[in-house]
């Protein structure tokens, strides 16, 4: 035992299996202060025990792509605010969060930022951070602006190719890039082509064609395909690496392969809807229910979901996230604005998915045997914390490393709504046999979830500063 060791330990979390993004070791964890100080067999007795019994022990889950208490036009708002959203979050065994803070046009990103830091003080249960998304690039934002945000702590932004308010050009996009690279700077980008969206979005209304299945006919593969290619091109122009968020379709991911093959730093993500979810559960007739499964990319079919698990599988992705951006189906705030049905441009895009984003990946890709349970970790804790500058403090169970800790419980699960801590009414996973979920959350070595109830505490999340991003593992192909 190393005589530095502080005794007695706080907490040991004993007889598990560890995994890493490297290795799986049975052996016990031992806590002091919140942060883990010591992995080994036969740790002596901890003030506090957590007896793991032989089950799968993971870091907890860094979910770097969500919305909560986004503001939106009214009537239409999120449902999840930071506190219903770190609950829910933290109940489906992720402990770090990295939401966004949305600039508006004419409005700066200090102000931005102002605003979602008041909307998450007192409420997050779990450790957050953010992202910035850029929407207006003015010379104030370039040159002076970005560069202070990120020496604080604000290393990453998001970049539109679509979207009324946010969209960016070319040009705007090529001195975005130049931004990152000078700055270390992680750039995110979502990648569809917004004129094709418009003009099918038109055609398609002006024929009648209206019901929420129609958004999938309004965002083809080749619109996220062409703007997945372009997105690469520029940042190759500019020499730096991109993450391209939420990949949906195999032909995207031909694209991010093209890059990867070319020697690129082309990172992506994707999300469990592009694995689960086809666009049929946008309605294969006309009825509205459809629009529970309303996001952007749309969900595709059965052949872009294997595409997707192939990449998973295979290293080409990086990160997994959840693009939690829920909104209710019942109501005036959500789905149905104004408590009426609409035409597919007017509902608002975006599916709940904070919760279900760990139990849905443990159970159909490590547990049906498509991914390892070390890639798993990797996905979903490790790759993300080092893209956005939190490794080693999250995303690993090492000496040091905050003591954010899942223990799994395997057994068979059929989901339901009810279940979830979210504010949302629907999860569009409802009634999908699942084999395991979280039976403890542990947040710097508090528990959080016990495998029945939420046991944190609104308030006690901590604000990261995010470093600049860590080298991240990238496969050839
Ligand atoms: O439909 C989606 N994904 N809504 C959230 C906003 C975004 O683009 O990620
Ligand atoms: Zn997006
Ligand atoms: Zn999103």
């Amino acid at each position: 035992m190393s005589p530095h060791l502080p005794l007695p330990l706080e907490l040991v979390v004993r007889n598990g299996v560890v995994v890493t993004a490297s290795d799986t070791i049975r052996c016990d964890i031992g806590v002091c202060n919140g942060r883990i100080v010591i992995l080994g067999e036969n740790l002596p007795r901890g003030e506090r025990e957590i007896d793991a019994a032989g089950r799968f022990v993971t870091p907890g889950g860094v979910d770097t792509h969500c919305h909560l208490a986004q503001p939106m036009t009214p009537p239409i708002r999120l449902a999840d605010d930071f506190e219903s959203g770190t609950r829910s979050a933290a109940c489906g065994g992720t402990t770090t969060i990295i939401p966004f803070a949305e600039q508006k046009r004419g409005g700066t990103l200090t102000h931005a930022l102002e605003d979602y830091h008041a909307r998450a003080e007192g409420r997050a249960s779990i450790d957050y951070a953010f992202h910035l998304i850029v929407a207006d690039p003015a010379q104030e934002a370039l040159n002076e602006e970005i560069p202070r945000l990120v020496a604080q702590g604000y290393s990453s932004f998001k970049l539109y190719m679509t979207y009324p308010g946010l969209r960016l050009d070319d040009r705007q996009l090529l001195e975005l890039l130049a931004v990152a690279k000078k700055h270390g700077a992680m750039a995110m980008v979502h990648a569809e082509n917004s004129d094709s969206i418009a003009r099918l979005t038109e055609s398609l209304t002006a024929a009648g064609l209206t019901a929420p299945r129609f958004h999938a006919a309004s965002r083809p593969m080749l619109v996220e395909r062409e703007a997945t290619h372009r997105a690469i091109s520029l940042a190759e122009l500019v020499d730096v690496p991109i993450l391209i968020v939420h990949v949906s379709s195999s032909e995207a991911v031909e694209q991010i392969r093209y890059a990867r093959a070319r020697g690129l730093k082309v990172f992506a993500e994707t999300c469990p809807q592009y694995l689960l979810l086809t666009a049929e559960d946008l309605g294969i007739d006309d009825d509205y229910s459809g629009a529970k499964c309303v996001c952007s990319p749309p969900p595709r079919d059965s052949s872009s979901q294997q595409a997707i698990w192939n990449g998973l599988a295979e290293g080409l992705f990086t990160v997994f996230s959840s693009d939690h951006s829920p909104f209710v189906f019942d109501g005036t705030s959500g789905k149905r604005p104004g408590g009426k049905e609409v035409a597919f441009p007017y509902i608002p895009n975006g599916i709940p998915g904070i919760e279900t984003r760990l139990p849905l990946l443990f159970s159909k890709g490590v547990l049906e045997g498509r991914i390892t349970i070390s890639r798993f970790v990797e996905l979903t804790a490790t790759n993300p914390a080092k893209a956005y500058g939190l490794y080693p403090r999250k995303g690993t169970i090492a000496p040091g490393a905050d003591a954010d800790i899942v223990v799994w419980d395997e057994r068979p699960i059929v989901l339901r709504n009810e279940m979830l801590h979210h504010a949302c009414d629907y999860t569009p996973y409802e009634g999908m046999a699942l084999s395991a979920w979280p039976a403890y959350t542990l947040l710097r070595g508090e528990v959080v979830w016990d495998g029945l109830e939420f046991i944190g505490r609104p308030g006690n999340g901590r604000f990261l500063r995010c470093g600049l991003p860590a080298l991240l593992p990238q496969s050839r192909r």
